[in-house]
């Protein structure tokens, strides 16, 4: 075959799935009676059974994926629990727990860190620094992108790239309605040839360059695609889980061979939560 015959060189591979393992919680006390963040309104009334329901929708989603759900007994008293992305973030079995910013969410990080050492994780440290974990940190599983800004110490970043042992990319976070990183990016694909989703308008000018630099393919997400959380999304290479209003966004992942999955939300965006916040994923 000659070069100019060659089509199946230019063709986009098909997006694949991999098995991946979650750790959820599920909302029996959530309920929004401080406000931490931009979407909580302590005067909105939350139906915990509707989230109950919406969670329960979103863990059975992944099992029917073929994904392995652990799940973390909740605490009375410890309404944002439900996040368990917020917890610990784990990377080749090695876990670095969480250090919350507010002090109503201070305790949970102690919850998660014995569910740590009862599943016989070993090499477990508890952060020095603020660290929201997963809210701020995304593997790409060859780097750690990192966010600040409203959460997670600049300093905790260079703690993570110690206790992980992974290199980590420090990026900043100028909107406080998208004040974790996972607010305002998801990775679609890891490795080698990793991709990622996010909305430019959320990081400072700087990291808006350092992301354009890494990956000059990413998805870029709008004004409309942010506004529903629809960066919140979970990914397993091929099967993307997206807020059930995130339908702009889905239609240019499908456009990309990825297979969208919209989710109902509402409950938890009311805390300013999507799918991604509700689920910590244990990088084997
Ligand atoms: N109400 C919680 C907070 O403000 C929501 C956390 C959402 N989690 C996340 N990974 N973005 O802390």
């Amino acid at each position: 075959m000659t070069a100019t015959t060659l089509p199946e060189a230019t063709t986009v591979p098909t997006p694949q799935a991999t098995p991946r393992h979650y750790l959820m919680c599920p909302p029996k006390y959530f309920t929004v009676e401080y406000s931490i963040n931009p979407w909580m309104d302590p005067g909105t009334p939350v139906d915990v059974d509707r989230a109950m329901a919406q969670w329960t929708e979103l863990k059975n989603t992944y099992e029917r994926l073929g994904h392995t759900v652990e799940v973390i007994e909740p605490q009375p008293g410890l309404p944002d629990m439900v996040f368990a992305a917020n917890s610990a973030t784990v990377i080749d079995g090695r876990v670095l727990g969480a250090r919350f910013r507010a002090p109503q969410r201070a305790a949970e990080a102690e919850h998660f860190r014995r569910w740590f050492v009862t599943r016989g994780y070993r090499d477990l440290v508890m952060p020095s620094r603020i660290n929201e974990a997963e809210g701020d940190f995304a593997w790409t599983g060859r780097v750690l992108l990192a966010g600040s800004g409203f959460r997670t110490d600049p300093e905790a970043h260079a703690e993570a790239q110690e206790v992980l042992g992974v290199p980590v990319v420090s990026l900043r976070l100028v909107d406080p309605r998208y004040y974790h990183l996972d607010t305002a990016l998801f990775v679609l694909r890891t490795g080698d040839d990793a991709q990622i989703a996010y909305y430019p308008e959320a990081f400072s000018a700087g990291s808006r360059r350092v992301l354009q630099r890494m990956f000059p393919e990413a998805v870029l997400a709008d004004a409309a695609d942010a506004a529903c959380l629809g960066l919140n999304g979970v990914s397993d290479g091929r099967h993307v889980v997206l807020p059930l209003e995130a339908t702009g966004l889905a239609e240019r992942l499908a456009a990309l061979g990825y297979e969208p999955i919209l989710v109902d939300v509402s409950e938890l965006r009311k805390s300013g939560g999507g799918p991604k916040c509700c689920t910590l994923e244990l990088h084997a």
